[in-house]
Parts: structure tokens; C-alpha cells; sequence
């Protein structure tokens, strides 16, 4: 009985007047659609369909897009499949502690928000219901510099840990403002975005002509003129970013950004030990290791590919997370017996919101934990720190040497 009503049953839902009539604007709108449906949802990834459904083409290709062959797209998630367990047996998993303290700050389980971008695309809450389910959670939300609700906004949706992810406009004036926007609003760290001088090609947005809605702003920009966003030939989101985001940037900018800030910089998009190393003599106060979901370059490896080796040149000195293709609590063990200390999730956010709304948020980090956890019995660890490499068995392990067969 308890079972049934804690599961999630998602209803298609009512959107406020206002942003439904502004929805059936826009092309092939399933807003237009009366048809009421009631689903289960059992795992994190059943809420692509349910967001393919429901929201406008232009918006569901550009949350779900990877770049050109999608060939990482696919491989994020591959990647995590090719990756076994060697667990533990007769082991008293009758108490799991999934706690974690991370830069400094106490969270119930390792699994945070990445940063994504105009989340009112997806429900009118938004972000707004993102913050909310994230800090109910008990975990981080990382708000995108692109959100369409301000630092000040989601700030004052309640208590909760969040971090900012900063994105580098040309316009230095530009850029200190933000941070120290951020920082007044309560944001704990900055998680610096360096994959993208340009747009990764997305060629669903090409054909889409994506651009924010007219009805939606960049609301961290707005009183800076830079919150809309033209129509282009091509995707008016890679047009803002050729005219706005600042292709210098360097290493020397890693340094100048903690002139302007006392918040810890989180390097979001290191994928190798040479830039792992690089990072921490900058100053970075924690790597995350990301291929921007795989919109950025097509063809690097799958984030949990290239997470030991960043791991290794770490030594442990800063921490090290991974987003990018986490869906499944074993997703999550895999990625701390590699040696992360925490991972992000990016698009089970917006496709989740989309669903219904901080509902949907909820459940998807709820789904995750439980699990994590479920995990973690059945490997036999009761604490984040029991998780080891030994617990896991990867294609580029060495194969173990075998006991001669007695004959
Ligand atoms: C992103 N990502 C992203 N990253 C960033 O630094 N700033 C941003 O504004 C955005 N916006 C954004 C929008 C959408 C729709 C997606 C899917 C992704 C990348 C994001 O932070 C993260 O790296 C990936 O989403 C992680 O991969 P998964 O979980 O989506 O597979």
C-alpha cells in the first residue's frame, strides 16, 4: 500500500495560462495535446519519453542534443555498461551511510546538480523548482550563468547549498558583476565551464533555428542587455556564444577569476592529466570531469573513461567529480570506485521538470538514492569510504593472474 503511493505517477501537466498559450507558439507543441495519461515511472531514464512527449521539438532536441555524430552521446552511457562489480558478500549492510562532505558543506548522498541551462523551457518553475527539489534532497544544485531565473531569484527560493557555473563573457565588467552577484546571493563555489571558447555543433538546433523563446530571458543578464537572444540562420544559441563568450580565455584567467572572488573554483570540463595538473597549479579548488553531456567536441571519451586518469594526476589533492551519462545508482558507485568524490546530473533534471515539475526533480534524485544505496548493500559497503576500486572490474584492468588448474 505504502509502495504504490510513494511511486511516482506522472499526470500531464497544467501549465499556468500564461506560458501554455506561449508554448503553443512554438512548433509542434504537445501542449496542444489534451490527451491525459497516467505512467509509472521506475527509473530515471523513462523521463526522456515522457519529455519527448510533452514539450515542443525545438526544446526536447536541444536538452537531449549531443554534438555532430553523437558518437560521445552514446558513449557515456556505453561506457558505464562495459564497467562490472566484483562485490562483497556476508557483510552487515543493515545500516548504509551515504553521507558525504563536499568542499567543506554536509549532503545526504554524493549525487549533485550540474548545470544546465533556461530550465523554464521544461516548467514554468524552472530553476525555481530545481533549487527547491535540490535542496530538499539534501544535495547541491549548480545554477547555469544561462538560467532563465536570476542568482537573486533562485537565492530566494529558500535555504539550500548551490554553487554557480560561470560562463566567460568577452566583457570582463560583465563577468565581475555576475560573480559577485552570486556571491552576495549565497552561492558557495564556482564551477568554471572551460570546454567552450565556441558552441560544440549541435545539428538538431541548426535545423531547429534553436533561440530562446521570445517569452524567456537569460535573467542573470537582463539588466546587462545581453538576456536575449537574436534569431540566427543557424542556432541563434551558438551566435550568442561566438559574440559573447570570450575565446582568450587561459589558465591566466583561472588565476584572475580568484582576484575577483573568495569562492572555491571548480574547473568544470578537465578530461585529461595534463590539464588535471595544470588546474590545481591555477588554483582550482576541485575538478569535475565533463564532456558538457556531449555537446561540446564529438568523439573524446566517455566521462567515466577519463576519470581515473584524472583521478591519478590528482593525488588526491583536489577533489574530483564526473557528470555525463549518470543514470542508474550503479552509475554512481562505478564512478566512486574510479575515484570521484561526488558526480552531477544534467539532463534527468530538465527531462525530469519537464515530466512534472519539482515532482519530478524530487523523484529522479529520490530514484538515484535509493539506488545508490540498494548498490551499495549489494556490494557490501556501508559508507561512501568501503567503496573501492576492487569492488569494480574495468576493460582496461589487467587480467588477473588465475590459479594454475590442478590437473
Ligand atoms: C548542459 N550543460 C551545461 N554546462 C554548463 O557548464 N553550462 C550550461 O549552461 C549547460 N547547459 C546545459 C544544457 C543542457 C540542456 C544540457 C543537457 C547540458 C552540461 C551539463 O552541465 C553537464 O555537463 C551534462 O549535462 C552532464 O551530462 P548528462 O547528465 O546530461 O548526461
Amino acid at each position: 500500500m505504502c509502495e504504490t503511493k510513494d511511486r511516482a505517477h506522472v499526470h500531464v501537466h497544467t501549465y499556468n495560462i500564461h506560458f501554455h498559450q506561449d508554448l503553443m507558439t512554438l512548433p509542434n507543441s504537445l501542449a496542444k495535446r489534451k490527451s491525459a495519461r497516467t505512467m509509472e515511472v521506475t527509473n530515471v531514464s523513462e523521463y526522456q519519453a515522457i519529455a519527448k512527449e510533452k514539450l515542443p521539438k525545438m526544446v526536447y532536441d536541444y536538452y537531449a542534443s549531443g554534438a555532430e555524430d553523437q558518437w560521445t552521446l552514446e558513449e557515456n552511457r556505453n561506457a558505464f555498461t562495459r564497467i562490472l562489480f566484483r562485490p562483497r558478500i556476508l557483510i552487515d549492510v543493515s545500516k548504509i551511510d551515504m553521507t558525504t562532505t563536499i568542499m567543506g558543506f554536509k549532503l545526504s548522498m554524493p549525487i549533485m546538480i550540474a548545470p544546465t541551462a533556461m530550465q523554464k523551457m521544461a516548467h514554468p518553475d524552472g530553476e525555481y523548482a530545481t533549487a527547491r527539489a535540490a535542496s530538499a534532497a539534501g544535495t547541491i544544485m549548480t545554477l547555469s550563468s544561462w538560467a532563465t531565473s536570476s542568482v537573486e531569484e533562485v537565492a530566494s527560493t529558500g535555504p539550500g547549498i548551490r554553487f554557480f557555473q560561470l560562463y566567460v563573457y568577452k566583457d570582463r565588467n560583465v563577468v565581475a558583476q555576475l560573480v559577485r552577484r552570486a556571491e552576495r546571493a549565497g552561492f558557495k563555489a564556482i564551477a568554471l565551464t572551460v570546454d567552450t571558447p565556441r558552441l560544440g555543433r549541435r545539428e538538431a538546433d541548426i535545423k531547429n533555428r534553436f533561440t530562446l523563446p521570445p517569452f524567456l530571458t537569460l535573467k542573470n543578464f537582463e539588466g546587462l542587455d545581453l538576456g536575449k537572444m537574436d534569431e540566427a540562420n543557424d542556432s541563434g544559441l551558438a551566435s550568442y556564444v561566438a559574440g559573447q563568450i570570450d575565446r582568450t580565455l587561459s589558465w591566466k584567467d583561472v588565476k584572475w577569476l580568484q582576484t575577483i572572488t573568495t569562492m572555491p573554483i571548480l574547473v568544470k570540463g578537465v578530461i585529461t592529466a595534463e590539464d588535471t595538473r595544470l588546474a590545481i597549479q591555477a588554483g582550482a579548488a576541485g575538478i569535475i570531469v565533463s564532456n558538457h553531456g556531449a555537446r561540446q567536441l564529438d568523439y573524446v571519451p566517455a566521462t567515466i573513461m577519463a576519470l581515473e586518469e584524472v583521478v591519478k594526476a590528482a593525488q588526491g589533492r583536489v577533489p574530483v567529480f564526473l557528470d555525463g551519462g549518470v543514470r542508474r545508482g550503479t552509475d554512481v558507485f562505478k564512478a566512486l570506485a574510479l575515484g570521484a568524490s561526488g558526480i552531477f546530473i544534467g539532463r534527468p533534471v530538465v527531462f525530469s521538470l519537464a515530466a512534472e515539475g519539482e515532482a519530478g526533480v524530487r523523484n529522479v534524485l529520490k530514484m538515484l538514492r535509493e539506488e545508490f544505496e540498494l548498490t551499495m548493500a549489494l556490494s557490501g559497503c556501508t559508507s561512501l569510504k568501503e567503496i573501492t576500486r576492487d569492488h569494480i572490474v574495468t576493460p582496461w584492468d589487467a587480467p588477473k593472474a588465475r590459479p594454475a588448474p590442478r590437473l
